[in-house]
């Protein structure tokens, strides 16, 4: 490149084409300008001066020669008639732009100040190197501007489309905790689009208290292990207000993670009012159920006890007697063991007819049942911060059941589950539901990682009115065996170690 500074000084006159010559036939100009930066080189006052050639040949030849020390290579090529290209190729250096000349004539007219036309050439050359330095300059520039403009609409589309989806995008330096951020990332944060630089304390800063030890679990092992994480919890902003964020992320390259977040918060305000109302709703149709039960009960009691009073009146009477009629009393007792029997029939029979109508049997996909209960436990296991694991096997496992009944009672186990996972304070909390085939069989079984039952307890667990909760009915366990005996199928406790419980329920295969 020609620095200003380095231009040979020269009289403003020198400048004019023709007192410098250059409008003479026969002149040369050199551009040079090497790929290593290095700086122009050469001039020549005349085509043949500089690359000496056969003139009496008319058609394309070679020369070679030296300027200023450069070993150069010409090649002449007839343009029209006394016209000549030019190029020259510098030996030993690595060429990026040659020259152009044309010689307007082969024979180069005799120049008397040929030191005074090479620095003007000089200067000339100067000025074109100049001159087309800045235009590249200039394209380079435009380019960039083109560039940035593409840039600038990818990003506002890339703004736009996250804003509809109430998504942002962020890329994380694991090592050092340096984070970029999209404007829609900085929008869901609560933050000032002008914080130049993003840290992960930021992030941290607007977590919610109580998510802050479930978040950093999930977070860390992921990055310890380098791989994909999905995590869902709160944000809790300045004013108070609470969002409820879904955020999902995984390594790119070179220990940078790229993730993006969503805002879930009007999903799952819609799920705690959908899930308010389903209380309200079983809560109401609990104290119904549980009145018609009593009803019920008491109605199909009354007989056999009034009985029951009635022959225990009539042995006590005929053991008073003198002296006491044994084969009458023995014939009320008799009858009483009946009745006690009758009413112990009467309590299994309305346990059978809390499932109003038989189930209604079809061929069904247990993975469909297992993902439609995840769907429906989800949102209380998320507000509990249990997480819920399914371990479905891949190939399709086919049942011969009632889908509806089957999903209440692995919904049944579910809630056990956390309920029992509940109870505990340290440790994972962890639900899983595991689906699969087992010969001619499925399994469908709920995992947890909860307080356990007692080896004394066991056999008590599918008892009706069993019950170790305070406002529990101890009904669950025992509807779900029945729901799976009427299917044909059976449902078993095993212990976990070091804790937890397993309930298995197999049901036959389509
Ligand atoms: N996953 C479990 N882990 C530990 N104990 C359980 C689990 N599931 C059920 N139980 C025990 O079995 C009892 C009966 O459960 P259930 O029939 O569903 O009635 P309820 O839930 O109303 O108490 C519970 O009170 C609890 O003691
Ligand atoms: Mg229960």
């Amino acid at each position: 490149m020609i620095l200003e500074a380095n231009r040979p000084k020269l009289p403003s006159q020198m400048l004019d084409a023709s007192t410098l010559g250059l409008a003479l036939p026969g002149v040369v100009a050199l551009m040079f300008e090497f790929a290593d930066g290095s700086e122009l080189s050469g001039i020549g006052p005349s085509s043949d001066y500089i690359f000496p050639r056969d003139s009496s040949l008319d058609r394309d030849c070679v020369s070679r020669n030296a300027i200023s020390g450069w070993q150069h290579v010409a090649v002449w090529k007839p343009r029209a008639a006394g016209y000549y290209e030019i190029s020259v190729f510098i030996l030993g250096a690595q060429l990026a732009r040659v020259l152009v000349c044309l010689a307007d004539e082969p024979e180069p007219p005799l120049l008397a100040a040929l030191e005074e036309y090479e620095i003007a050439v000089s200067c000339l050359l100067a000025d074109l190197q100049l001159e087309l330095l800045k235009q590249e300059q200039l394209r380079e520039e435009e380019g960039l501007a083109t560039l940035r403009s593409r840039l600038d609409a990818t990003r506002d589309r890339l703004d736009a489309t996250e804003a509809v989806a109430r998504t942002g995008s962020f890329r994380w330096k694991t090592s050092d905790g340096h984070q970029i951020w999209s404007r829609m990332n900085y929008a869901l944060h609560g933050y000032d689009q002008s914080a130049d630089s993003v840290s992960y304390d930021m992030c941290l800063d607007r977590l919610h208290p109580d998510d802050r030890d479930g978040f950093l679990a999930t977070v860390n092992a992921a990055v310890a292990e380098s791989r994909e994480v999905e995590v869902e919890y709160r944000l809790l902003m300045p004013d108070g207000a609470v969002r409820y964020v879904f955020a999902r992320a995984k390594p790119y390259r070179d220990g940078e993670w790229i993730g993006s977040l969503v805002d879930v918060t009007e999903l799952r305000t819609a799920e705690d009012a959908l899930r308010m109302t389903q209380d309200a709703l079983s809560e109401a149709s609990r104290v119904r159920t549980m009145g018609e039960l009593a009803a019920s009960i008491a109605h199909e009691l009354n007989q056999p006890l009034t009985s029951i009073r009635a022959n225990a009146g009539a042995a006590s009477r005929w053991l008073k007697r003198e002296p006491a009629i044994v084969e009458k009393v023995q014939s009320s007792l008799t009858s009483i063991i009946r009745d006690a029997k009758r009413g112990g029939d009467v309590i299994r029979n309305l346990l059978t007819m809390t499932l109003r109508s038989g189930p209604a049997i079809k061929t069904s996909l247990a993975q469909d049942i297992v993902q439609d209960v995840a769907r429906l436990a989800r949102p209380e296991l998320i507000r509990q911060r249990i997480k819920l694991e399914i371990k479905a096997d891949k190939e399709p496992s086919f049942v011969r059941a009632d889908p509806g009944q089957i999903q209440q009672v692995l919904l049944n186990l579910v809630r056990n589950s956390a309920e029992a996972v509940e109870s505990v304070n340290d440790g994972p909390r962890l639900v899983s539901i595991i689906c699969g085939r087992d010969g001619e069989h499925v399994r469908l079984a709920v995992e947890d990682s909860g307080c356990g039952v007692g080896e004394a307890d066991r056999q008590k667990l599918f008892d009706p009115f069993y019950s170790t909760k305070k406002n529990g009915m101890g009904m669950g366990l025992a509807i779900c065996r029945s729901i799976v005996r009427h299917h044909k199928g059976s449902l078993e406790y095993q212990a976990r170690q070091p804790r937890g419980s397993t309930f298995t329920m197999t049901l036959p295969s389509a």
